[in-house]
């Protein structure tokens, strides 16, 4: 057994090195894996999410590019979701569990030698499930695209998507990586060598799905969600097959999950103040300030020259684009 183990590992780390490479911001090196740029550290668990994980048709999949909104579509989403079941907002498990802990990201799920544990755990979970996942729609597993399950896609303004990776990968990262200027940072945002970049790639699959087939994805923006709120919690909730009834609305239904998910209801929560999620991240990183715009504090004429250059060769004629400012 351990053999087969050791083979097994041997060969994907054959396989890693086999990868076209470059220097990353966030770890020392990504890889160009399936056509997106990877950490060595993520292949693994993208591998095995793609052999292992079968979707079942009521599933949900929020599905978005790294600081796009992800935290807020998921708490939105299973609240949505679970209201019968958690009609009192008192005691809600948002309350008292991080966003990805109620919704696992299946990118890393399937780490290490614990596949089995994964799949009866996936298993027994509660449905509908909710998940999450930051990769690429053309890499999505087989099971997810040809059940009936749905997705949601959420991404944002490449302005305020950089601005956002830039601040939490400093706060995360090793400080044993090389300093890299934010100069050089958006050189390669906008090369599009950036975790599960390229950016315009990953935006525009999701895109031209949803509008290819609508009952399978739903693309939503931050900046749309920010604007009103209201109007997507209950898009979602038709979009899931699980409108708000008349009666629902008049209660305050509606408003009270969007105070629950609220960015300043999330991070003052103490679940959210402390401790990590996922692979070690500490869960405070999560929220940061929830704003349009903010990447004007950040960005100079040169840079903002860069990306706007980058966004008009990469997106035109797409039919994609975004508010930039509140
Ligand atoms: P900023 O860094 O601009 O503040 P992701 O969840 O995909 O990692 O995205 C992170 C971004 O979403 C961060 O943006 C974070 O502050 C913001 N965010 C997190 N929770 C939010 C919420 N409940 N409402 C609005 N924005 C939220």
């Amino acid at each position: 057994m351990a053999s087969t183990e050791g083979h097994q590992e041997y060969e994907e780390e054959k396989q890693i090195q086999s990868l076209p490479k470059e220097r990353g911001w966030a770890s020392r090196y990504l890889y160009l894996f399936q056509g997106f740029w990877c950490p060595s550290t993520h292949i693994q668990g993208v591998n095995s999410f793609q052999n292992h994980f079968q979707a079942k048709h009521n599933d949900v999949i929020v599905a978005s590019f790294p600081k796009s909104g992800t935290t807020w579509l998921k708490a939105l989403t299973f609240a949505i979701l679970n209201r019968q079941r958690f009609s009192s907002l008192e005691n809600h498990p948002l309350l008292t569990s991080n966003p990805h802990e109620l919704v696992p990201f299946l990118d890393f799920l399937f780490h290490g030698d614990n596949i089995q544990d994964q799949l009866s755990y996936l298993s027994n979970m509660t449905e509908p499930r909710v998940f999450g996942t930051h990769i690429p729609l053309p890499s999505l597993p087989k099971s997810i695209m040809e059940s009936n399950c749905k997705i949601i896609y959420i991404c944002r303004n490449p302005f305020d998507t950089f601005v956002s990776s830039w601040s939490f990968f400093n706060n995360i990262k090793s400080k044993s990586l090389p300093e890299v200027t934010i100069e050089e940072a958006l050189q390669m945002y906008c090369k599009g060598i950036i975790g599960f970049g390229p950016i315009w790639d990953h935006m525009l699959g999701y895109w031209k799905e949803s509008i290819a087939t609508p009952n399978k994805v739903l693309f939503v923006k931050y900046e749309q969600l920010q604007e009103d709120v209201k109007f997507y919690v209950k898009r979602v909730a038709e979009y899931l097959d699980c409108p708000f009834t008349e009666e629902e609305e008049s209660n305050g239904g509606i408003e009270s999950i969007i105070k629950l998910c609220s960015f300043e209801k999330m991070k003052d929560l103490e679940v959210n103040k402390s401790g990590t999620v996922g692979r070690n991240i500490e869960k405070k990183y999560l929220f940061r300030k929830g704003e349009i715009g903010d990447w004007i504090n950040y960005f100079s004429p040169a840079m903002i020259e860069m990306l706007s250059k980058t966004i008009e060769e990469k997106l035109s004629g797409s039919g994609l684009s975004f508010k930039t400012r509140a």
